[in-house]
């Protein structure tokens, strides 16, 4: 989609797994089912990964559920107000414990096999017919719980036994994000799509530009392709901004729009759209007068489901006037553009005549991005 094309990315990690030229990755780190459950432990297990907005849980009991990483998620607001995540089984006999999507506990949560019952702290309140078992406390099983925390409206979950805290991952690109003040940000408009493609082929596609004026005719009028200027790639974030034409307000179908810009922007802030992919699975692009979120959610080698939201202020959403329809119109193309690329880069990808292909010098972001994989996932000797 969008571009972060001026960079002088120094890169992430070692090179030492690194042919001298930058390319693209082998095959297998698209394609190989192993590989992708092992990236799914390695960066979905063990990170803070973003689980979508927390709005929707308003009231203690409300909750939905999310899947990270095959793992079944629970997620719930709780008595005294915070959001938890509670894996969804039962700590008897391990049945999943709740079906539905989404909806309220009316002040417990009870397993619909043989009625163990937690409250909505996940503590066990009730296990019929464990009186007589020798050694049985309910105590000892309350529902095996994730670390969850909220950053700028937005749930993140970490599976991981010790979690690093939050702000380490996230902290840097909090500095970044301050103007927008994303947290008083509401949903206007969301849209699903399912797209035939690895995960990191659309990470890669919105850390490039080169395609744009190939692609993306529309955005091209209105943002110029080459503007694109890249920050250093970062271990949690890879990004940059790209400027609007002159005369062009936001990122819209006609480069219009009646909302007000966001308050907290400043001049220069209205002359470019940002765009940040916070690693693993965030993507945000934050316009002069919204904000446009991908979750993407992984489900398997080929196949990722990406959840597209635009945030506005809730002055303008207040508006008798209000409607979402431009930008979402504007971005629901260009994000079909997108997907589409990267559908076929995921189909070019399976052939077996395909071997790397060299990066252009305003492809740094990939680079940066595979040199997170590498440290990891190194290349065959
Ligand atoms: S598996 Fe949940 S009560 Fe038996
Ligand atoms: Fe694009």
């Amino acid at each position: 989609m969008n571009g972060l094309d001026k960079g002088t990315s120094k890169g992430t990690g070692s090179s030492a797994n690194r042919p001298s030229a930058y390319q693209s990755l082998p095959a297998r780190y698209y394609t190989c089912p192993e590989h992708f459950r092992a990236e799914m432990d390695y960066f979905f297990g063990s990170r803070w990964v973003c689980a979508g907005q927390a709005e929707s849980l308003e009231k203690a009991g409300d909750y939905r559920l999310q899947e990270i990483a095959g793992e079944n998620l629970i997620l719930t607001r709780v008595p005294d107000g915070q959001i938890r995540a509670f894996y969804n089984l039962c700590r008897h006999r391990g049945a999943r414990l709740c079906e539905s999507e989404r909806g309220t506990f009316k002040g417990r949560i009870q397993c619909p096999y043989h009625a163990w019952t937690y409250d909505l702290n996940g503590a066990l309140v009730g296990a019929p017919h464990m009186a007589d078992t020798p050694g049985f406390a309910v105590a000892d099983y309350p529902l095996h719980a994730a670390a969850c925390a909220q950053w700028n409206g937005l749930l993140f979950v970490n599976l991981a036994k010790e979690p690093a805290p939050i702000d380490e991952q996230l902290g840097p690109l909090s500095e970044r994000l301050r103007p927008w003040r994303i947290h008083d940000l509401k949903v206007g408009r969301r849209a699903v799509y399912q797209v035939k493609a690895n995960w990191k082929h659309i990470i890669q596609n919105y850390s490039e530009c080169l395609h744009c004026p190939v692609i993306h005719p529309a955005l091209a009028k209105i943002s110029p392709y080459m503007s694109g200027e890249n920050e250093p790639a970062h271990r949690s974030y890879l990004g940059g901004r790209m400027s609007l034409k002159d005369g062009v307000d936001t990122m819209t179908m006609s480069g219009k729009t009646t909302r007000a810009p966001l308050p907290g922007l400043g001049p220069e802030q209205l002359r470019y759209v940002y765009y940040y992919a916070s690693l693993p699975n965030l993507l945000l692009s934050l316009h002069p007068d919204y904000v446009m979120t991908h979750l993407l959610l992984p489900k398997s080698v080929n196949e990722t489901e990406i959840l597209c939201e635009f945030l506005f202020h809730p002055d303008q959403l207040a508006r008798p006037d209000f409607t979402a329809d431009d930008a979402y119109e504007f971005w629901d193309l260009t994000n079909r553009q997108d997907w589409h690329a990267s559908e076929l880069s995921q189909q070019g990808m399976m052939s077996r005549a395909y071997t790397p292909g060299p990066y252009s010098v305003r492809e740094a972001l990939l680079h940066g991005f595979d040199e997170l994989i590498l440290e990891r996932f190194p290349l065959d000797p």
